[in-house]
């Protein structure tokens, strides 16, 4: 093993992957517009360095939402971990521990909740959610999200019906293997199916908000109106994701949208954001931009794939490991002292 990169992980992870799976994990909607767009433009995007700074002790470390992380990285939620290794997402929140940064739980995880919170003690987990239309079930599972210690509750809004994931149509996967399940959907002897309702409304996310005193991050915000809306309803924080194109296809690059929704905010609220980010010069850019954090899906589970714990902690300490050397080559200490003026257009 001798991945050095975020994108030599996912080589490994291919590897070891079937090929069904691997596209499961790889693949987007449609043509994959997006899918390329977001990676390909933090590539179009340059940092221009400040020089004789005095660079010391760097501070990369964020409090959000009364969570700390040791960097401005987080585990986005992705489902399914255990198509990518037998431990899942038990390994991938030992590591999220050691890193000390933030895993957020798929509600499609296939490990409980409960089991991904013991199987990690003292990791910070928020829980993502989708709404379900049936909302006293919906309730119960926010409830069991709590119970289990998580601080957030990130609700997934990009989602009113499954994108077209044609790789999957092709592959004939749609559902689990026999001996795994989507934990958090047991319903006393039954798994419930994850419904992606397209009823939801802003009214759905006012009933949800009464009923917990969970901060809620809204994921999967894209168009500045819908950021303001989302303060109007008492989202804690905006979360700029287009799922990593695997919802609706030639959505445009997270990190292309993100600094309209940070204006429409204007600093109300932590802005969040998830697609593409592979390197720390892209965690950079997306925080030189306004961004509070960003999240990472994919990496993690080619970590996840590669070599389990250890391939998830490799992946978020390499991400660690660069976030710091592009800061220190760009004449900054800290993550908090970051200006839209040190992102310009590059073009190789
Ligand atoms: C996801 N994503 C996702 N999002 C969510 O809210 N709930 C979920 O269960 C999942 N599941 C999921 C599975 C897989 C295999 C992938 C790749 C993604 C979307 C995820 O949270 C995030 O938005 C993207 O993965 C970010 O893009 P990158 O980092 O993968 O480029
Ligand atoms: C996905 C769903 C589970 O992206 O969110 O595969």
């Amino acid at each position: 093993m001798d991945a050095r990169t975020l994108r030599e992980f996912e080589a490994e992870a291919r590897a070891r992957l079937g090929p069904a799976h691997y596209d499961y994990f790889a693949g987007g909607a449609g043509d994959e517009v997006t899918v390329r767009a977001n990676e390909a433009a933090f590539a179009r995007l340059g940092l221009l360095p400040r020089v004789l700074r005095g660079v010391g002790k760097l501070q990369t470390d964020v409090t959000l939402l009364g969570s700390r992380a040791a960097m401005p990285v987080l585990v986005a939620p992705t489902a399914f971990h255990r198509l990518a290794h037998p431990e899942g997402e038990r390994a991938t929140a030992r590591a999220v521990a050691a890193a000390e940064t933030i895993m957020i739980v798929s509600m499609a995880s296939t490990v409980a909740v409960e089991d991904v919170a013991a199987a990690a003690p003292g990791a910070e987990l928020w829980f993502q959610l989708y709404i379900q239309p049936d909302e006293a079930f919906t309730g119960e599972i926010v409830r069991r999200a709590a119970a289990a210690g998580c601080k957030a509750l990130v609700v997934t809004v990009d989602s009113p019906a499954l994108g077209l994931r044609e790789r999957d149509l092709r592959n004939g996967f749609h559902d689990l293997p026999e001996h795994l399940c989507c934990e958090n959907l047991r319903d006393g002897d039954r798994v419930r199916p994850i419904v992606m309702a397209p009823e939801l409304s802003w009214e759905h996310l006012d009933r949800l908000r009464e009923t917990t005193s969970l901060p809620i991050v809204l994921k999967g915000v894209t168009h500045p109106a819908d950021a303001r809306l989302a303060l109007d309803h008492g989202a804690a924080a905006i979360m700029v994701s287009n799922h990593g194109g695997r919802q609706l296809d030639t959505v445009p690059a997270t990190i292309d949208l993100l600094p309209d929704v940070v204006a429409a905010v204007g600093g109300a609220v932590p802005v969040l954001l998830d697609g593409g980010v592979r390197r720390g010069t892209d965690v950079l850019k997306a925080l030189a931009l306004g961004a509070a954090a960003v999240a990472v899906g994919r990496p993690v589970i080619w970590g996840l794939a590669a070599e389990g714990e250890r391939g998830v902690a490799r992946v978020l300490g390499l991400l660690r490991a660069e976030v710091e050397h592009a800061l220190t080559l760009c004449g900054r200490t800290s993550i908090h002292d970051l200006d839209p003026g040190m992102v310009r257009p590059c073009r190789s």
